[in-house]
């Protein structure tokens, strides 16, 4: 018998708020929607903010001290990228990021490129009265979606004036090679457009094959045009604490990222840094131990899905978001069709992919194994029906 994990414990999120779980609070419904785990935070940074809340004062903050060398630290040990403390602007969310940059370096009439599927919020980041959003679709190449780099050629004029990324990638779990991340560069190198790159998934890179290249650190001759955007949020769990960053090293294009941002945005919580603090710092092992246990649990979602009809689990190489061509169950709502039977995905349409489901595998295997059992029998109802219309039309001949 495989060892008990501490990933295996289920804890009741019922009653704390969870947007995640109060979606169905009235239902029968198990939730493996939204981008948030269902697992403990890791211990050190539960005592860094037991021992700040010690102290009973709350009000705006700065960073700590050696917070800006604790990030560099990070950067540097996973990605090998140099990063300089002024280069780091602070902020309350990654998605108010996107958003500051649109306004800062968008004026009216530029376009703003995004790839779907993409995580929904890029959808809604700019100014729909001042900017244009195009949507240059993603393409799958050998069994993974990339850009389409002769449809992005057709779509980059000399209006367009920024790319949002998002690397890796949500839903679609692409962690993008090198000569991928360059050829986007000389694109936009080449159109004087300014890349924002959303690495939000940086951390969660679970396929040991692959390896995570922040934007600006592969293209050294474009960096002074990226905006990166990271937080430890995702992997360690503290994203309802609000600690994000920008980095940004082009002095000019940073002052006016921070006038946006100072301008519309609140600061970022005293309790926020103290997590994202303790996470880069003490929070290595619990991560490695995540990494392992996510990839089981998405073994386990190609397992018990695989041979299922009408549903197909497309490759990830990162985040712990599956993303499953539901196409062939021929349904209009693939997730309602769920949702009845008691499994809470995210519909393809929100990243701008009919027909696909999202399903997030980060909870306690046995939660997800339920849900899966669930999907199963779903999909069963499904067929059964399927041949009773079937009988009867041959009855009715
Ligand atoms: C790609 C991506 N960016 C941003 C966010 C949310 O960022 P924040 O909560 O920091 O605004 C998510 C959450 O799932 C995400 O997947």
């Amino acid at each position: 018998m495989s060892e008990e994990s501490e990933f295996d414990t289920v804890i009741t999120r019922r009653d704390t708020g969870s947007l995640k779980w109060e979606r169905y609070r009235h239902r029968d419904v198990l939730p493996f929607w939204v981008a948030d785990m269902d697992f403990k935070v890791a211990a050190p940074i539960r005592q860094a903010l037991e021992e700040r809340l010690q102290h009973p004062f709350y009000g705006y903050t700065v960073p700590p001290e050696d917070m800006a060398d604790v990030v560099i630290a990070h950067l540097a040990d996973e990605f090998h990228w140099q990063v300089k403390p002024e280069w780091i602007v602070w902020l309350p969310g990654v998605v108010p990021g996107l958003a500051v940059s649109c306004r800062a370096f968008c004026p009216d009439g530029d376009e703003i490129v995004v790839n779907p599927p993409i995580y929904h919020n890029f959808f809604d980041a700019h100014e729909p009265q001042r900017q244009t959003l195009v949507r240059v679709p993603l393409h799958r190449q050998d069994g993974r979606w990339t850009y389409d780099m002769p449809a992005m050629e057709a779509a980059f004029n000399d209006k367009t004036r920024l790319l949002m990324m998002c690397s890796p990638h949500n839903p679609t779990g692409t962690v993008f090679t090198l000569e991928e991340l360059h050829r986007m560069a000389e694109l936009c190198s080449r159109y004087g457009v300014i890349m924002v790159s959303d690495e939000i998934h940086a951390d969660l890179v679970i396929d040991t094959q692959a390896r995570h290249y922040p934007t600006a650190a592969a293209c050294p001759a474009m960096a002074d045009h990226i905006i990166t955007l990271m937080s430890a949020s995702k992997t360690w769990n503290i994203a309802g604490l609000n600690c994000s960053y920008a980095i940004i090293s082009n002095p000019d294009l940073r002052r006016r990222f921070r006038a946006v941002s100072q301008s519309i945005l609140p600061s970022v919580p005293p309790l926020a840094y103290c997590a994202t603090r303790a996470a880069y710092l003490h929070g290595g092992p619990w991560r490695a131990e995540l990494l392992n246990y996510l990839a089981g649990n998405y073994a386990c979602v190609q397992a018990q899905l695989a041979g299922v009809k009408g549903l197909v689990v497309e490759p990830i190489q990162a985040t712990f978001l599956a993303w499953i061509d539901a196409r062939g169950l021929g349904l209009e709502d693939a997730k309602g069709f769920f949702e009845d039977h008691g499994v809470g995905l995210s519909a393809g349409e929100q990243f701008g992919q009919p027909h696909y489901l999202r399903l997030n595998f980060a909870c306690p295997r046995s939660v997800l194994e339920e849900g899966l059992r669930r999907m199963k029998i779903a999909v069963a109802t499904l067929e059964s029906q399927g041949d009773a219309e079937s009988g009867s039309a041959v009855s009715r001949r």
